[in-house]
């Protein structure tokens, strides 16, 4: 298939299904559990419908934003995902790549298997777009702190605007697949991040890992006995001036925490159902989290967006970007920079057509009035 004959994240996904082996797919697509929250991202934002207003109009239509004094094509980012060279050979940097010329942010993965210096390059060379580019590093803390402050040093010389610590991860959630598969690192890719003898453990380990890994070096894992007082402030203390941000909000409770501790930023995430099954869908949990924020501090959010009517809904009920994972990983997989890009184009132009659609002209515009509960009107 064309690229131009891939018309939707759907179609990209079942044609990314070819290209990849069962272990890759099932990686990339699978989440913890049995998939309730996993299946309920998506299914999310099927229970609310648009209300959309005419003769408003939407001859001219500016679907742009901008993040940390960066201007972004329209409110979307490129989440956290790790090994992305299990997809395709160009990895990391041609995702970076393609966001780039899109006007799209990046978080890059701890887990990368490209080094965070090659990556914020790509990320933020382009010919494209004017001025500096935005750039994310995601973090995870590890029992070892040295591991950590060794990645944030190295983070801070390559430029990195600012971290988004996963909080959601004090463990690896059960994704049955991963221990089925035998899910690891092929052979022939490294961590990017890492030195080989460092003792990390690959997020995404499973528990054949875990039986295997006893008779061999001790592993330097996530640090589970984080604490919102002692290590936030210490996070705080060495990370410079790259800002903080929290991914894995998804209460009320702790996004007024989050606040109180004074990070820069906010991520409502449940790791795209890969963590705890049967917590909330990311598009239920926004409302409440931006009610306690009230514009203090930016809110995003990550899980099931598949449409451009979908960051079209997360906009409305408050959001001020939408982050997306697999419909990237379908695209590298499918066509490596072009693939992604095809995913960025299909999400910007639905998002553009839903807007004026549905009588808006700016970003600014989308409220909650726009957006109605099925269930509360009957259907
Ligand atoms: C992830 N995600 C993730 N998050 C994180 O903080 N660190 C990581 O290393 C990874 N790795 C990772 C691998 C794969 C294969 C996937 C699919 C996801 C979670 C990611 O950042 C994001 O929260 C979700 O992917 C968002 O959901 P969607 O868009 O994939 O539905």
């Amino acid at each position: 298939k064309r690229l131009s004959e891939i018309l939707s994240i759907q179609d990209l996904r079942s044609v990314s299904h070819s290209k990849m082996d069962q272990m890759a797919r099932e990686y990339y697509d699978g989440g913890a559990g049995d998939g309730v929250t996993l299946k309920d991202n998506e299914a999310a934002y099927d229970r609310f419908i648009i209300r959309p207003r005419y003769l408003r109009d939407v001859s001219q239509c500016d679907p742009s934003t901008s993040l940390l004094d960066h201007p972004l094509t329209m409110p979307l980012g490129i989440a956290a995902a790790a090994m992305m060279k299990l997809a395709h050979p160009d990895g990391e940097s041609a995702v970076a790549r393609a966001a780039a010329d899109f006007g799209s942010v990046v978080c890059l993965s701890t887990f990368s298997t490209t080094s965070l210096e090659d990556v914020h390059k790509a990320a933020t060379t382009t010919t494209s777009m004017s001025g500096k580019r935005p750039c994310f590093l995601q973090l995870y803390i590890f029992q070892n702190r040295e591991t950590t402050i060794k990645m944030l040093n190295r983070a801070m010389k390559a430029g990195y605007d600012a971290i988004a610590l996963t909080i959601d991860s004090p463990y690896i959630g059960r994704r049955y697949n991963e221990v089925r598969n035998h899910f690891k690192l092929p052979s022939h890719l490294k961590l990017g991040n890492f030195e080989e003898n460092s003792g990390v453990k690959v997020g995404g380990e499973n528990l054949m890992e875990d039986i295997e890994s006893k008779s061999r070096k001790q592993p330097d894992r996530y640090d589970p006995s984080l604490e919102w007082d002692k290590d936030i402030q210490w996070l705080r203390s060495v990370c410079g001036n790259m800002q903080i941000w929290l991914k894995g909000i998804l209460t009320a409770e702790d996004a007024e925490l989050a606040l109180h501790h004074g990070v820069d930023g906010i991520i409502v995430s449940n790791h795209g159902g890969r963590q705890l099954d049967h917590v909330p869908s990311t598009l239920e949990a926004l409302p409440e989290v931006v009610d306690v924020i009230r514009g203090r501090i930016p809110v995003h959010v990550d899980g099931g967006i598949r449409r451009g009517s979908d960051v079209f809904k997360a906009i409305c009920l408050g959001a001020d970007l939408c982050w997306v994972g697999r419909p990237i990983l379908w695209g590298l997989a499918v066509a490596g920079q072009d693939g992604v890009r095809r995913a960025l184009d299909i999400l910007l132009e639905e998002f553009e057509l839903t807007m004026k659609l549905a009588g808006c002209t700016h970003v600014k515009q989308l409220s909650r009035r726009m957006l109605a509960k099925r269930d509360a009107m009957g259907y």
